[in-house]
């Protein structure tokens, strides 16, 4: 058979210690850092992670070769993140945890000198952009520029003082109010006059991808918020050859959508109505509850279902489709979202008939390995020189970023197939193209 990819890509290997500067230490940032500490200590499994868990298949099905995706790859180990991050409220991630109540309290007091030890910095935060909290632990700098350049000098005690070789950011902190592209985004130049004279075009969020990529930190975007889609930081991240991804976690409802609608593409079936609810009592529940940060994550959650079903080339079966998505800010559920679709769906003949799902989830339990996930992998497309948007990540995101004139692949199927075809290009090896006509030659 002939080689399809020929040349290896150099990669630089995982050596030291990897930083995980997170902005905002709240329920996922840190159910995230006491899994990991777990997993350390053996006291539970990484399941959700493919980086941890997934094999990846090399060559024919014959051949028998599936390694495990972290022998594959060089990966930085679990053993070597330090974490670190930023948020509002001060208390360090063991307080955090047990506020959050997503872990049992037994095991965060067998986890407790590791989250005891992840301090937050002070956050740049402006109420502005996310109305429902408040918080003391803010920096004062008197504009968004100085409020960078603190940010940036954050990063690089952090990186100094731990004595580590590379760092990444994940953006784990609140949904913030929609925003559409301005402006103040255009270019570098122009983001920077922006931040100068504190334009209101430059939420917190900003403030810190901006400061990452400065310091050649990747940055994800666990959030729906705008942030790195603007073409001024996605120029920068070209510049300065950084990876960007995102954005908003797929995990609970968004998730299903994505497994289910491509099956139901598959085979044709007409879908007249998608409707989603949620019930949450988190902090991110209470965050969501206000109408400028929920428009941020409905117009995230609503976008999947279009670009899935292709009602342009299938409008018999998707034209009129009618998708609602709530989500109800519910406190006596903390963290343990609870979901139903109603899915009307049509088959032979017009003939109507019904899905119901009603998925009891554990959000920041979903989100975790997400969450390490992309923390390895961005990492890896540093070293592998990979820079700008990764949109090979697109299995993590609920809006994957693309180039702009690109369309997102939103069916988990295509996401899981060009991520493990990319790993393997990356180390030289064919892709996997499921034709398999030379079994049967
Ligand atoms: N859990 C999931 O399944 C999931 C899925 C997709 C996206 N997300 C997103 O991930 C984010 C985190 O979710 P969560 O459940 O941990 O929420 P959370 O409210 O528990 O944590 C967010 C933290 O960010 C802090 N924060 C807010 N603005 C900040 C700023 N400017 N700088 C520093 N800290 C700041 C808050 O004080 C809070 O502690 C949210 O934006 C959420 O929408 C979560």
């Amino acid at each position: 058979m002939t080689r399809l990819i020929q040349e290896k890509v150099q990669i630089e290997p995982a050596d030291g210690k990897l930083g995980v500067l997170i902005p905002g230490l709240g329920a996922v940032a840190t159910t995230f850092i006491a899994g990991v500490a777990a997993a350390r200590k053996g006291l539970g499994k990484p399941i959700g992670s493919l980086t941890q868990m997934s094999t990846i298949r090399l060559g024919k099905r014959t051949d028998d070769h599936s390694p495990l995706i972290k022998d594959f790859v060089p990966l930085a180990e679990m053993d070597d993140l330090v974490f670190g991050g930023w948020d509002i409220h001060g208390e360090n991630a063991y307080e955090t945890a047990k506020r959050a109540e997503v872990l049992e309290p037994a095991l965060l007091e067998e986890l407790r000198e590791d989250l005891e030890s992840v301090k937050p910095m002070k956050a740049v935060f402006m109420r502005e952009y996310v109305r429902n909290l408040e918080g003391p632990h803010v920096k004062e700098e008197k504009n968004k520029w100085e409020l960078a350049q603190a940010l940036v000098e954050d990063i690089q005690s952090f990186k100094k003082s731990n004595g580590l070789n590379r760092v990444v950011m994940v953006w784990c902190a609140s949904t913030e109010t929609y925003m559409q592209e301005g402006d103040g985004h255009k270019t570098p130049a122009d983001f920077e006059k922006a931040l100068k004279e504190n334009d209101p075009c430059i939420p917190p969020s900003m403030i810190y991808a901006y400061a990452a990529l400065k310091t050649g930190v990747p940055f994800a975007n666990g959030a729906p918020n705008l942030t790195v889609d603007i073409a001024a930081l996605r120029e920068l991240a070209t510049i300065q050859k950084v990876p960007i991804a995102g954005k908003d976690f797929k995990t609970g409802q968004t998730l299903m959508k994505t497994i289910i609608a491509p099956g139901l593409k598959a085979r044709m079936l007409g879908i007249e109505g998608w409707f989603s609810t949620n019930i949450l009592g988190n902090v991110d529940g209470l965050v969501l509850d206000d109408p400028g940060s929920f428009k941020t994550k409905e117009e995230s959650k609503l976008s999947v279902l279009d670009v899935i079903l292709q009602p342009d080339l299938y409008p018999d079966l998707y034209k009129d489709l009618n998708h609602k998505v709530r989500i109800n800010y519910y406190p006596p559920r903390k963290d343990n979202k609870e979901s139903w679709d109603n899915i009307d769906i049509v088959g032979w003949m017009g003939y109507p008939m019904q899905i119901k799902i009603n998925f009891l989830c554990r959000d920041s339990i979903l989100a975790a390995p997400v969450v390490l996930d992309l923390v390895l992998f961005m990492d890896l497309a540093k070293r592998a020189g990979m820079y700008g948007i990764q949109e090979w990540l697109s299995f993590y995101w609920k809006s994957p970023m693309t180039a702009p004139e690109l369309y997102p692949e939103h069916d988990l199927f295509i996401q899981l197939s060009k991520m493990k075809n990319t790993l393997r290009h990356i180390k030289g090896e064919d892709p996997i193209t499921h034709i398999g006509l030379e079994y049967y030659k």
